[in-house]
């Protein structure tokens, strides 16, 4: 039988570049290899989208998204996570196996504290249940569905070993082999989308190219990417700007070494650069630009896909919690 992928996508912010090559793209390659599960991780955003109207925005923006990409929801499972209320029973079975110590380490939550810390507040300062118990709850996502493989950002390592050791105490506990252990997968060649001015692309930075910008707003947001201050007449190194580390990942290897002689020769100013890189992504957007205008334009169909995900996934869920409550003795 074919190995399960599965992967989560926080709905959090309009989709921008940096998702597109760092989670969209890698994720619809598996479906190639594996069987896929998708899903909008609406719950774990609650830890910190706290107004109905821009949750339920980013929901319907994400999953337009992935179709728009060309996720097919008939050769996959594609749902939302709080339409399977079966993941949330289990988030409370498992977090009955979770030493409050993996909490306490967690990467994530040790980052809030340390900003407050830096801040000179409280350390729990601004911090909710929700964020502290998320990598339970993501646990519950992966296990719920028995996925061998988690295709992931190097920040979510850690998670996905929390899950491990959590099915692990749990199938020792009860003597059975209930869970798959699951592993992390991470694509080192998309490791860290940089964004306009070199940092790592995330709306915390404003520094983002939204992916479904009109072709105007596209081209000056492209034009605001940091460069030096070398004249049009100087060779450039491409590796050492940041607009032609964007360009790269769109590009074949021959397309790739054409650019950069471009680069090399000399006599090509910094907005020539930005303007072969927008007229690389434009091509490249065109179509699922017009694919994700024609979808938020028909949200009864976004319904409906998510409905299909739903049944789906709920059909290996419900019997499999059925199981998992029988094992454990609350039937
Ligand atoms: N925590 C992941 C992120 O921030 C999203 C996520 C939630 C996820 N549940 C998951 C990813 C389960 C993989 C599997 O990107």
């Amino acid at each position: 039988m074919a190995q399960r992928a599965l992967t989560g996508i926080k709905p959090t912010g309009e989709p921008h570049l940096g998702n597109w090559l760092g989670a969209i793209r890698p994720a619809l390659e598996l479906a190639r290899k594996y069987e896929a599960y998708y899903f909008i991780a609406d719950y774990h955003a609650l830890t910190t989208v706290h107004t109905g109207e821009a949750l339920r925005k980013y929901v319907r923006d994400i999953t337009a998204a992935y179709l728009a990409f060309g996720l097919d929801p008939e050769a996959s499972v594609f749902y939302r996570q709080s339409d399977v209320p079966e993941i949330f029973e289990l988030s409370w079975i498992l977090s009955c196996f979770t030493p409050k110590g993996f909490m306490n380490r967690a990467h994530a939550y040790k980052d809030f504290v340390a900003r407050n810390q830096k801040a000179e507040k409280d350390d729990d300062a601004d911090i909710n249940m929700g964020l502290f118990g998320y990598p339970v709850l993501m646990s519950a996502d992966i296990l719920m569905f028995n996925a061998d493989v988690v295709p992931v950002g190097a920040d979510q390592i850690q998670h996905i070993e929390f899950a491990r050791d959590i099915a692990e105490k749990f199938n020792r506990n009860y003597g059975e082999s209930v869970f798959h252990l699951p592993e992390p997968r991470v694509d080192d060649s998309v490791k860290t989308i940089i964004g306009l001015d070199g940092r790592k692309m995330s709306k915390s930075y404003d520094n983002t190219i939204p992916l479904f910008l009109d072709e105007k707003p596209l081209q000056k947001r492209i034009n605001q990417i940091v460069t030096n201050s070398q004249t049009p007449e100087e060779p450039k190194n491409p590796d050492d700007c940041h607009v032609f580390k964007l360009h790269q990942l769109l590009l074949n290897d021959a397309e790739e070494q054409a650019v950069r002689k471009v680069y090399l020769a000399g006599g090509m100013g910094w907005g020539q650069a930005k303007k072969m890189f927008f007229e690389t992504l434009n091509d490249q957007l065109k179509a699922p630009r017009a694919e994700y205008n024609r979808l938020l334009a028909d949200p009864g169909h976004l319904d409906a896909v998510l409905a299909q995900g739903r049944d789906k996934a709920r059909a290996v869920a419900v019997p499999f919690l059925e199981r998992i409550r029988s094992l454990i003795g609350v039937r």
